[in-house]
């Protein structure tokens, strides 16, 4: 039996979908079969960045609806052998479907491929309890400012009460210059202050805006890029212990504590 590992945010524009997109296409490539879901019904784009937006016949409302099978809505990625998609419906809303079906699907899923990865919209609206509630961990994916960790927390804190065991966090678009200039959060105070495991932390990269705008997750693994980060990610996700990259250390003094100060764990 596979696991289904929702990928969620507080805020938009984290960067879910990119770290969905590169992150099962590099499980794919270490031979895992991995099937990626876009559970942001609303605002579905996970098929633009895996350039399948031609390939959409069906989406996951037929299956869960019983008016198709599981092999009519699963969509094979051509360049990889062991990655497929299944794209959200556009104007079903996830809170009609029926809670059996749905968790049909999910194990269905589970039952034929080694990872699940659904990409949730941000916040806690209908789309995410789709698949959070059946979620058997969850990447939380935030930039390290204030604003998106404290996001990050409210939706830390919703997973828990569902009873998701594993909760880890990824941070994204990582300025090492800013952190050693001292204005923006480095990995180990955002870790402090959401009190969540760290599962990677990705550099902003221009390399992932072209491969975004190729329509192809393939970011070149350099040694300290974006792509790079992805890759050890997936690695981490395997069960392989993989050193995280370290992209300075100095936040101001002072400022941690005002931070810590907004969240539920220090309050
Ligand atoms: N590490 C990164 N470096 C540069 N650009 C990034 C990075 N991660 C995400 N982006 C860009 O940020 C934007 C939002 O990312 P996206 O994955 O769509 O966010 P979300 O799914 O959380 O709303 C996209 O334009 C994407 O290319
Ligand atoms: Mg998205």
């Amino acid at each position: 039996m596979g696991k289904l590992i929702i990928i969620a945010s507080g805020k938009g524009g984290t960067g879910k979908t990119t770290l969905t997109a590169h992150v099962g296409a590099a499980l794919a490539r270490s031979g895992r079969l991995t099937v990626l879901v876009d559970a942001d019904a609303g605002f579905r784009n996970l098929d633009i960045a895996l350039g399948l937006e031609s390939s959409i016949v069906y989406d996951y409302s037929d299956y869960i609806n019983g008016t198709s099978d599981l092999d009519d809505i699963l969509i094979k990625n051509s360049d990889l052998e062991n990655l497929y998609f299944v794209a959200a419906p556009q104007s079903v809303p996830t809170s009609d479907f029926d809670e059996d079906k749905t968790e049909e699907f999910w194990n269905s899923l589970k039952s034929r491929f080694e990872f699940v990865l659904a990409d949730a919209p941000a916040g806690m609206g209908d789309g995410f309890m789709f698949a959070a509630k059946y979620a058997d961990e969850a990447i939380i994916v935030s930039l390290a400012e204030t604003s998106s960790l404290r996001d990050a927390d409210r939706v830390i804190s919703v997973l828990e009460d569902l009873g998701t065991e594993t909760i880890r966090l990824v941070l994204n678009r990582i300025r090492p210059e800013l952190i050693e200039r001292g204005i923006m959060m480095n990995a180990d105070d955002c870790v402090d202050v959401l009190s969540i495991p760290i599962l990677g932390i990705i550099p902003e990269d221009e390399a992932v805006t072209e491969s975004m705008f190729k329509g192809s997750p393939d970011t070149e693994a350099g040694e300290y890029g974006a792509g790079r980060a992805f890759e050890n990610i997936a690695s981490r996700l395997r069960g392989n212990q993989v050193p995280m990259m370290e992209f300075g250390s100095s936040t101001k003094k002072g400022f941690l504590s005002r931070v810590k100060a907004l969240f539920r764990k220090q309050s």
